[in-house]
């Protein structure tokens, strides 16, 4: 196999590749190795993939590759994303003696890659730091980008930093072993990709994503390469979300970020599901303001019910007020001088930003759920 990087994040001095294939864990260490200025590595996981044999496969690679791993599991779920959770785990690299240009491997999903991104971002002012993602949500969207952060009790991600990593190593083979129901709320996010840039994609996907989520790899790996391709041409072109263009990644977020809100981030609604979600209602939207066909709002619905995924509330038993959805989309961080902002589309494949949208019409799309 290759050591050619399948993809690579072209951001001048900060460029980075991104490796990826089946069975990746193993060869991450000689993939890596030639990118890190020492041999000592710090390896950030989730304590809940200590049962399974991810880490151990990475570590096996490590060592083969020359370098020294000292394991700093983090407790599994969101709260580890805290100022409670950083400090604990800034404390224990500078325990076990984390120099300038040691590197920090974040192995795990989303809530490692953010808290393992923001200590490397901070510890000793700015270390290397790596991103091997084993969720399929990580995979497409937080792993690759550079956004890292924690959360605080007035909402999620306000404390962060754009941090790049040197490096990241997709391994799909260890999607295996994930619940299909994480694995569904991860390919919501590919799907958004073709919603924001790509219908012939959104059309493959239509007929490839039942046997990419029932495990088929040559599906996984050529799905996970475009929605990435997307992410890093978005990203080399937007980094820290100022022209717009990477706000697009965010279609469907506004209104999943406030159904995750009010459903209280848990297994109630993942965000995944919310997504899934809330990219209908963006597409519904969108028809409402005449902007996009209805029937592209359809389909996608359609795909996504195919595919096992929420298009309403109702469809996970949740049911929330228009008022408190509105309220809560007033919170979220990407609001621009007050004014909320939404990514709607033109259709299929061509995602657009606008402000232009009336309360009043907003409550009543928000009513029809
Ligand atoms: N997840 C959205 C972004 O990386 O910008």
């Amino acid at each position: 196999m290759s050591d050619e990087p399948a993809l690579v994040v072209r951001l001048g001095d900060r460029s980075y590749p991104i490796h990826l294939g089946a069975g990746l864990l193993e060869r991450a260490g000689e993939l890596i190795a030639p990118l890190l200025r020492t041999p000592r590595v710090f390896l950030v996981t989730d304590a809940g993939l200590l049962a399974t044999p991810h880490p151990a496969r990475l570590s096996a690679g490590l060592g083969e590759a020359g370098l020294a791993v000292e394991t700093l599991p983090v407790p599994a779920g969101e709260s580890s994303k805290s100022f409670a959770g950083l400090e604990r785990l800034i404390e224990a690299l500078l325990e076990r003696g984390i120099e300038r240009h040691s590197a920090i491997l974040a192995l795990g999903g989303g809530v490692v890659g953010d808290l393992a991104g923001f200590a490397a971002a901070v510890v000793l002012r700015g270390v290397d730091y790596v991103q091997i993602p084993t969720t399929l949500l990580a995979q497409v969207d937080s792993a690759v980008g550079g956004k890292t952060g924690i959360n605080t009790r007035h909402g999620k991600n306000l404390v962060g930093a754009f941090k790049q990593p040197r490096a990241v190593v997709v391994d799909v083979s260890v999607l295996d072993s994930l619940p299909a129901r994480e694995l569904r709320a991860g390919y919501a996010e590919i799907v958004k990709y073709g919603c924001i840039r790509d219908a012939a994609f959104f059309a493959w996907l239509e007929a490839h994503g039942p046997a990419l989520l029932a495990g088929d790899p040559g599906a996984r790996v050529r799905a996970v390469r475009r929605a990435l391709e997307i992410k890093a041409e978005i990203v080399a072109r937007d980094e820290r979300e100022e022209s717009g263009e990477r706000a697009l990644l965010n279609f469907g977020h506004t209104f999943a970020h406030a159904y995750e809100a009010l459903a209280g981030y848990g297994s109630r609604l993942l965000h995944g599901e919310a997504v899934a979600i809330g990219m209908v209602r963006a597409a519904s939207l969108s028809a409402r303001l005449g902007l996009a066909p209805e029937a592209d709002t359809r389909r996608l619905r359609r795909h996504l019910e195919t595919v096992g995924l929420p298009v309403s509330p109702r469809d996970r038993d949740l049911a929330f007020a228009p008022e408190a959805l509105l309220a809560s989309m007033r919170h979220d961080k990407k609001i621009a001088a007050g004014r909320l902002r939404f990514v709607l589309w033109r259709g299929i494949g061509e995602a657009m930003l606008t402000e232009a949208v009336r309360t009043d019409v907003l409550l009543e799309l928000l009513a029809a759920d």
